[in-house]
C-alpha cells in the first residue's frame, strides 16, 4: 500500500521538526488547537488543517452532550478526503472515540507518542507522575493508537534515566530528545525506508560508557548511562 503521511499536533512541534528534518513527505499537519506546531507546519510549506476543539464545546465522552464523537468523525473524514492512510499523533492531545476508527479504517495506520514507558504512567501527566513515583528510569513509547488511552500495541520504547534534581521540565526535555530519533526510526521502519537494521551504540564490555567514559554498573546489560543518557546493550 502506498503511504500518504499525515501528522497531528497540539504543542510546540519539536517532533514535527524532527520529521521534517529527516525528510518525511508530510502531506498535511492537523492540529486540535491553534499552536506553535501548526505555525511551524505553515512555515515549512505543508498543508495544514485546524480542527479546533473550542468549536466542539464539551469533549468529555463521559458527560452528556459530549461532542467528542463528532470531533473524532470530522477529523477522520478530513484525513480520508486527503487520502491520508498513515498518521503520526506527534504530541496531539485529543483522544479519538470509535467514530474516528470507523471512518479511518482498519487498513490505515495511526501511531502515537507517549512520554513514559507504557504501561507505566498512562494519562495526561506521565512525566510529573514518574517524578512523584520516584522511579529511576522512565522514557518514551510509540504505540498504535486505539480508543483506549495509551493502550494500543507497543511498537518501540526508549528508557531515559531520572537524574537527581530533575524537574518536570528538565526530565520532559530529555524524554523529548529521546522521542525524536525514536519516532524517526519507527516511521522509517514502518514505511520501509530503512536501508540498514538499527544499530545500538557500541559499549565496551569493561563497563564504561563509550560516549563519556562513566563507569556503568552492571556492565554488559542494556542500560542508559546516567550521566550522558546514551543507551546501549553490552
Ligand atoms: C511529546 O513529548 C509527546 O510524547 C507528548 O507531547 C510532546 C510533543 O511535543 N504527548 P512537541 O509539540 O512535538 O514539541
Amino acid at each position: 500500500m502506498d503511504k500518504k503521511f499525515g501528522v497531528l499536533v497540539s504543542g510546540t512541534g519539536t517532533l514535527l521538526d524532527a520529521l521534517v528534518a529527516a525528510g518525511f513527505p508530510v502531506a498535511v499537519v492537523g492540529a486540535d488547537r491553534p499552536c506553535l506546531a501548526l505555525e511551524k507546519a505553515g512555515g515549512y510549506g505543508i498543508e495544514t488543517r485546524l480542527f479546533d476543539r473550542a468549536d466542539y464545546g464539551n469533549l468529555d465522552p463521559k458527560l452528556p452532550g459530549s461532542f467528542r464523537d463528532q470531533f473524532s468523525h470530522d477529523v477522520a473524514v478530513e484525513l480520508k478526503a486527503l487520502g491520508i492512510n498513515f498518521t503520526s499523533m506527534a504530541g496531539w492531545g485529543t483522544l479519538f472515540t470509535q467514530p474516528f476508527f470507523d471512518v479511518y479504517g482498519d487498513d490505515s495506520i495511526i501511531i502515537k507518542n507517549h512520554p513514559a514507558l507504557l504501561p507505566a504512567f498512562k494519562g495526561w501527566h506521565p512525566v510529573r507522575d514518574a517524578l512523584a513515583a520516584g522511579v529511576k528510569f522512565t522514557g518514551c513509547t510509540i504505540h498504535h493508537a486505539t480508543v483506549d488511552m495509551d493502550e494500543g500495541r507497543i511498537i518501540a520504547q526508549m528508557p531515559v534515566p531520572v537524574l537527581d534534581g530533575d524537574t518536570e521540565e528538565t526530565l520532559q526535555g530529555r524524554i523529548k530528545e529521546a522521542e525524536r530519533p525514536l519516532l524517526v526510526q519507527v516511521l522509517k521502519d514502518l514505511m520501509g525506508l530503512n536501508e540498514a537494521p538499527p544499530t545500538l551504540p557500541f559499549m565496551p564490555r569493561d563497563g564504561h560508557c563509550h560516549s563519556c567514559d562513566t563507569r556503568l554498573v552492571p556492565a554488559g546489560s542494556v542500560m542508559a548511562c546516567p550521566r550522558c543518557t546514551t543507551v546501549s546493550g553490552g
